[in-house]
């Protein structure tokens, strides 16, 4: 029973067997067509075996310090070369996720660290299911991200485990939730401490409770009305966030589970929701591009050991305080400075809202909130790793800074600045060695951007660029290494996609119009509600730092200079595009046959060309992280695999 390569069976002396799934070479668990193979094997084995062979009771788990399983090997999965073979692997686990489900004993699934796609549908498969009860125990059904379903059972056996309500928000999301919160769902039937979780799996087995059952009102959103009910308000739901034209997956995902029981291959193939249609769309290649290009820029994060504990922030504003608040979020000391206690509490008070939001354990809440330190001395400096300055965009003021921080901070801490416009050679040149100086380009809104610029000036010494992108994978963002360029990559190719939907302004087209053109190709958020957001002071702003570079679009739309001259800046001062009573945008409802023909295209087009050229000026270093850039940085529409890949596919 052992002579397999990526499981490992022990027996124990009450009977019980203990599956440890240690994938081979790597140190995630993640299901391979070899690690699937196998698992069939030992399956078909243990339900045929007798006498002193035959399982009391199987506990699956993992042998891996990082996780339970990740799901499928997705590395796998983008060699595949046809929808067929596609097919073929979706149904292999499908059948012995089945055939495990019927073993002729209890199983459980003991799930500590990530239990992602493949990995639940393994443990839905199983009698029972504990998690451990750990801030790294994280539950999901991520595939409608990769636009692909839970094939191997996943769509039939959570709906009716946890219910079709929370079943569907959580396939057609792709939300994680914690042991705490599974066990609240019902998807775990325990969540205990890791130090008893073998005992936990070991009396469980051995009392071999009645397995769970959802209630009786959850129970009832399985059947008749209600499940039709229920079926179109997740889809009146989910065409709110994404058109069926662009993202076919989470429409899928409603009409298997609701037409076929959550059987995948259910439906002929010429069916918009076969596996066989939705395995050929274009959209599930680029999505998974587009987790390609995501797991590149992790791997930025590899090159280097730096390890942060203590990250000193200068400048409490917009940006400054939600980094500082972030930081502490992940769990690092911060030391947050400005020039008084009254510019420093409205970052207090938004922290407090950004940890209540995110954390729900007052434990984890109470430690964020005690690692989040107001330093109006600047006493931080000293003792930090890393030492990021985001005080008003003024190179003098960031001059003096600097100069007073080569000698105060430790030598080897990181100093970076988040400055968006000033090369950050000019701001290193009263520096006794510029060298040290580098760019943290975060977005606003903080908490919501995932991506952070790393910005190399003509000195910057590689070892520090590279800490950089490791310091941001620890606070769980993407490192995106760009050249000091006036707007780096992603204002350089945002501006000119935000101008261009204010010429349209101009000429007399509703804001409303224009933001339906972008959404319908796509984008998540139409420009001028973009602009609204990031302040239109802002967009000025960078539009006058790229004339230079980029002629084209020098001249700054007269709407939005009225606007500006009126105080309307956007969302934060109450109205721009559009108005924000009570801080929620008005927006009159645009009808999609008002939109010219032709508009989305034009919109687009100045994108495209920005970021053709940033790719030829060398701001980054190839295609694929333009791409990785406009999509984890600006939101273009993530069907399209990215810019420089959209305009490939359109020529091929
Ligand atoms: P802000 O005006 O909201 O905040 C600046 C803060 O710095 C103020 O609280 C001010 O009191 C403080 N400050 C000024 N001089 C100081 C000093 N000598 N010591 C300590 N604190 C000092 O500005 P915002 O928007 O947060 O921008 C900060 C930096 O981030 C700028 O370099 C900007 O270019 C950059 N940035 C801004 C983005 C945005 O969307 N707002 C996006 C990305 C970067």
């Amino acid at each position: 029973m052992n002579s397999y390569r990526h499981w490992r069976i022990e027996r124990d002396g009450d009977g019980l067997h203990w599956l440890y799934f240690d994938k081979a070479g790597e140190s995630t668990n993640t299901f391979s067509t070899e690690a699937m193979t196998e698992l069939r094997s030992i399956v078909s084995k243990l339900a045929v075996a007798t006498g002193d062979q035959r399982p009391r009771g199987l506990v699956v788990l993992s042998a891996k310090d990082g996780g339970f399983i990740a799901g499928a090997d997705v590395r796998e999965f983008m060699t595949l070369t046809s929808p067929e073979e596609a097919v073929t692997l979706v149904k292999r686990g499908w059948d012995t996720f089945n055939e495990f489900a019927a073993l002729p004993f209890p199983t459980l699934a003991l799930i500590r660290g990530f239990c992602m796609g493949g990995g639940l549908e393994l443990a839905l498969a199983c009698t029972y299911r504990i998690a451990v009860d750990e801030p790294g125990t994280r539950l999901a059904l991520p595939e409608v991200m990769l636009g692909i379903v839970p094939g191997w059972g996943g769509m039939k056996r959570l709906p009716k485990t946890i219910g079709a309500p929370a079943a569907l928000d959580m396939m057609l999301t792709g939300r994680t939730v914690d042991a705490r919160r599974a066990k609240k769902l019902g998807l775990v039937d325990e969540a205990v401490p890791t130090r008893v979780m073998m005992n936990a799996a070991r009396i469980t087995l051995s009392n071999r409770p009645a397995p769970h059952q959802l209630g009786f009102v959850q129970g009832l959103t399985l059947w008749g009305p209600a499940r039709k009910f229920i079926a179109n308000q997740a889809r009146k739901q989910t065409e709110k966030k994404a058109r069926r034209v662009h993202y076919p997956a989470p429409y899928a995902i409603l009409d298997i589970w609701l037409e076929q029981d959550g059987n995948p291959f259910s439906f002929p193939a010429e069916h918009p929701s076969s596996l066989r249609s939705l395995l050929a769309s274009p959209t599930t290649r680029n999505l998974i591009r587009v987790f390609g290009l995501q797991e590149r820029l992790k791997a930025q994060g590899k090159e280097s050991t730096f390890a942060a504990r203590h990250v000193h922030v200068i400048g409490a504003g917009t940006m400054g305080g939600d980094i500082a608040a972030w930081c502490a979020l992940r769990g690092l000391k911060v030391t947050l400075q400005d020039q008084s206690a009254d510019k420093l509490a409205p970052a207090m008070g938004r922290a407090a809202k950004l940890f209540k939001e995110r954390l729900k354990d007052p434990r984890r809440l109470r430690d964020a909130s005690d690692l989040l330190i107001p330093d109006i001395a600047g006493d931080g400096a000293r003792h930090a790793d890393v030492i990021i300055e985001a005080v008003f965009e003024n190179l003098k003021v960031k001059e003096d800074i600097f100069a007073a921080l080569e000698a105060k901070a430790r030598p080897d801490a990181i100093l970076a600045t988040n400055t968006s416009s000033i090369p950050i050679e000019q701001i290193a040149s009263t520096m006794r060695d510029p060298a040290r100086l580098v760019g943290l380009h975060f977005f606003n809104p903080v908490p919501k951007m995932m991506l952070v610029e790393i910005v190399a000036g003509a000195n910057s010494r590689p070892d520090l660029l590279a800490a950089c992108a490791t310091f941001v994978r620890q606070i769980d963002k993407l490192p995106l290494p760009v050249k000091s360029a006036p707007g780096f990559l992603v204002n350089r190719i945002l501006a000119p996609y935000l101008m261009e939907a204010m010429r349209c302004v101009d000429e007399g087209i509703a804001p409303e119009i224009v933001d339906e053109a972008a959404l319908a190709f796509g984008m998540p958020m139409g420009p001028l509600e973009l602009a609204d957001t990031v302040g239109l002071d802002i967009c000025v702003a960078v539009g006058k730092m790229l004339a230079g570079s980029d002629a084209p679009e020098a001249a700054t739309p007269v709407r939005l200079q009225q606007l500006i001259a009126a105080g309307k800046l956007g969302c934060k001062s109450g109205a721009g595009f559009y108005t924000y009573p009570g801080g929620k945008i008005s927006k009159p409802r645009a009808d999609p046959a008002r939109v010219p023909a032709g508009l989305a295209d034009r919109l687009i087009a100045p994108m495209l060309a920005a970021a053709q050229r940033a790719l030829a000026e060398g701001i980054v270093a190839d295609a694929d992280l333009v791409d990785a850039g406009a999509i984890f940085g600006t939101g273009f529409a993530f069907y399209t695999g990215g810019p420089m890949h959209y305009l490939a596919s359109r020529t091929a």
